[in-house]
């Protein structure tokens, strides 16, 4: 009890007390990127960028989130459809500065600001709250080391920490010998970046630079505040595709290293791709160049093979997914087997027990316990029961070419292979139909149905020859 009164007290002595605002600026047009989609729309992980950047500020419970976008930025409001978000337009670019500068009309006075970058999806929670915790009363600045600091600005110290930031376009040849370079995100008081409003801008870029606030303070008399990042490579931003890739990849392996922390089995770490969240029990198995998308929960003991892609799918306990298996949208009950080459569409439910082998398609199926469906099927919009056989080659014929139809077929069914079911139709408990059936009308439970053309013999035939030469 003691403990928790002075871990309280403690934390609120600590305890800042200004609303956070955080500032995320997106209006750049990204044209290195050469592509027709916005540089903060570009996917890591399945995700917009400024959807990673937006998560990230979200963690860290700010009052409000304002986004800076350009004029052409409609696009990135409606992708990310977040009512929380307030939308800032800045209608020409004239820098970083220049951009908050059009936030600041929307930000109180004595708010505590947090500016972060629509392209840095990977900036660390564990930064940002550090640079908060400097920046209540003073400018602070986000800094990381480089080995290659170009592009960069270049961070300036002198005997009171932070002296200036030069950019790589105004820095003389010594300057940009320093590795020590910024970030671009910073914090400090709104009162602080007040000043962004009346910035110049006789720089090599003629721009308003959001840099330029470190060296207004220091001349002002205030001190500025430098934290650095403790690993760089997730401070980096991306203006590149070959920059995006990199970021994917250091994402999907601290990804991978998450999973393997929690006791997931991974074949390659490199080697899976995890786009959206997980919930693993254990002694799951992942083999290489799986792919998991959306959520998807793995039960105990579940092994998924190579090249498998499953999105949106709860696998139960004791499940094996054999390679190059696609599901998407369903639900695989313990202990089945599913593959390999198996493509399990939207709405699919597996009771469990269940075998589904290769080349056959599952579409809105309801599957009951222990049923079979091993080869070269096509099962949608189909309620199936317990421990049903089906053949190779069954179809449900289930559109007409205008509507959908269900097909329902009861427990301890046996379809022989090559079996068409034209729906609707209802095939009864414990009925047999023949291979090769094309069957319309409902089959009753406890028979056979088949429906052949009676074969003919013809004797003495002849088998059509090539000529001899
Ligand atoms: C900026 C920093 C630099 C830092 C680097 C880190 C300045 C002057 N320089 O340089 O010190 O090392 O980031 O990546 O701040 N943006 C707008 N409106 C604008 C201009 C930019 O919204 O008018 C946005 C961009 O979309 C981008 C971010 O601000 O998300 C950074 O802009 P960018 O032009 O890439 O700045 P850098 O030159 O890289
Ligand atoms: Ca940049």
């Amino acid at each position: 009890m003691q403990y928790t009164m002075r871990w309280l007290s403690d934390a609120s002595k600590s305890m800042n007390t200004a609303a956070i605002h955080i500032v995320i600026l997106a209006a750049g047009k990204g044209s290195r990127m050469q592509s027709s989609r916005h540089k903060v729309l570009q996917l890591l992980a399945g995700q917009p960028l400024l959807a990673h950047v937006v998560a990230t500020a979200r963690s860290l419970h700010p009052a409000a989130i304002h986004c800076v976008i350009g004029t052409d930025g409609a696009v990135i409001r409606k992708a990310m459809d977040d009512s929380a978000i307030q939308w800032v337009e800045q209608r020409e670019k004239l820098g970083t500065g220049h951009a908050v500068a059009q936030a600041m009309p929307g930000i109180p006075e004595s708010a505590q600001m947090l500016v972060l970058y629509g392209d840095t999806p990977l900036c660390s929670r564990a930064d940002l709250q550090a640079l908060l915790q400097q920046s209540t009363e003073q400018l602070a600045v986000l800094g990381m080391e480089l080995d290659d600091p170009t592009g960069y600005g270049r961070l300036l110290c002198d005997g009171e920490g932070l002296r200036a930031i030069i950019e790589e376009k105004d820095a003389d040849d010594n300057e940009r010998a320093i590795h020590r370079v910024n970030t671009g995100i910073m914090a400090g008081p709104a009162t602080v970046f007040r000043q962004c409003e009346t910035l110049q801008r006789n720089n090599a870029q003629q721009e308003a630079y959001l840099t330029d606030l470190v060296a207004i303070e220091r001349q002002a008399g205030r001190p500025v505040n430098l934290v650095m990042a403790v690993d760089a490579s997730l401070c980096q931003g991306c203006n590149t595709p070959q920059e995006l890739q990199k970021l994917e990849r250091i994402f999907q392996q601290r990804q991978a290293e998450s999973l393997m922390a929690r006791g997931v089995r991974l074949a390659d770490a490199s080697r899976v791709d995890i786009r959206g969240s997980i919930e693993t029990g254990r002694d799951v198995e992942l083999d290489i160049n799986v792919i998991l998308q959306g959520h998807c929960r793995l039960g105990d003991g579940v092994r998924i093979g190579a090249g498998c892609v499953l999105n949106n799918v709860t696998v139960e306990s004791g499940v094996t997914i054999l390679p190059y298996s696609v599901l998407e949208n369903c639900h695989v009950g313990a202990e089945s087997t599913i593959g390999p080459f198996a493509r399990i569409r939207p709405g699919t439910q597996l009771a469990g027990h269940n075998k589904v082998g290769n080349f056959v398609e599952l579409k809105n199926a309801r599957v009951g316990q222990g049923s079979k469906i091993n080869h070269l099927s096509y099962v949608g919009d189909t309620h199936m029961g317990r421990q049903v056989n089906v053949g190779a080659g069954t179809i449900t014929c289930n559109y007409d070419g205008a509507n959908k139809h269900v097909t329902v077929i009861g427990d301890d069914v046996f379809i022989g292979s090559n079996t068409a079911l034209v729906a609707p139709m209802e095939v009864g408990d414990g009925a047999t139909i023949g291979a090769g059936s094309t069957l319309s009308k409902d089959v009753e439970a406890g028979t056979l149905a088949v429906e052949r053309a009676p074969a003919r013999t013809i004797r003495g035939w002849k088998r059509p020859r090539k000529p001899r030469h």
